[in-house]
């Protein structure tokens, strides 16, 4: 996988240190799982950006017979998790990561609008890179799992995320940005419709796609949203299967 996204400062992901499945999303999201994929079998599961280990630990304690990788560049993020003997701690970006071995279910939260580069359509090769790798990586019968913010647009479905991506990684822009809130202004951040994730995903390969909504928030004035051309913000979680 090429190296070529930009990297958050330290402080920029003091921010992180959180965990963003409460109770009820988490029975959503393992009612999902326990429909696709037998988990009273040992499994391995992939969690890309996963931080603090939080959610790691979520399924450790849930799941058993659950062996877990959390891939993550920043170190002191990765200095919060807690030891569990079958959680294993990698140190680095998806793209530099060297997976060993192949995993049964590959779950990016909230971190493929993370994956940036130094224009929008490296950006889009980018995600859509990191989406062919979790194919590759999965066992057959394997399941990808995606949260994400998703911007829509009034029309154009797509268009909020890619003025954002241009609003936050310009470096003239930084201080507009940074004064908006936007605690990556300078690096930038990419977001996208349910529309165009979903196409990337099946870009990537894989056939069948679930889409379960979860929950809208922003509080955005109207001046910004008509200037983003955005309808509304919300969470969405996707689960897509590689097909045996
Ligand atoms: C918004 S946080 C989400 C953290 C966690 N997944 C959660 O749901 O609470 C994004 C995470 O992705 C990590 N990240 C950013 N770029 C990354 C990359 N290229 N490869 C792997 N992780 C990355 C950040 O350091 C951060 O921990």
């Amino acid at each position: 996988m090429k190296a070529d996204v930009r990297r958050l400062s330290t402080e920029q992901t003091e921010a992180f240190d959180v965990e963003y499945i409460d109770k009820a999303l988490f029975l959503v999201l393992t009612t999902h799982i326990d429909k696709q994929f037998d988990t009273s079998q040992p499994f391995h599961l992939l969690d890309v950006g996963g931080g603090n280990g939080m959610y790691a630990d979520k399924v450790l304690e849930h799941y058993p017979n659950a062996y877990v990788t959390v891939v993550e560049p920043e170190q002191a993020l990765l200095d919060k998790n807690r030891a569990h003997p079958n959680k294993h701690l990698q140190a680095s970006t998806f793209q530099e990561s060297l997976l060993q071995t192949r995993h049964d279910m590959v779950q990016f939260n909230w971190v493929l609008h993370h994956f940036v580069a130094d224009s929008f359509s490296q950006t889009l090769n980018a995600q859509q890179n990191a989406l062919d790798t979790a194919y590759q990586n999965l066992n057959s019968g394997g399941l990808l799992i995606v949260f994400e913010n998703l911007y829509e647009g009034e029309w154009l479905h797509d268009l909020p995320g890619q003025l954002i991506y241009r609003c936050t990684a310009s470096k003239l822009l930084t201080p507009l940005s940074r004064r908006m809130g936007a605690n990556t202004a300078g690096v930038g951040v990419s977001f996208h419709s349910q529309a165009k994730w979903q196409q990337m995903i099946e870009k990537a390969g894989f056939s069948t796609t679930v889409y379960v909504p979860c929950y809208h928030f922003g509080n955005l004035g109207k001046l910004v949203k008509f200037g983003l051309h955005l309808k509304e913000q919300k969470v969405g979680m996707f689960i897509a299967i590689k097909e045996r």
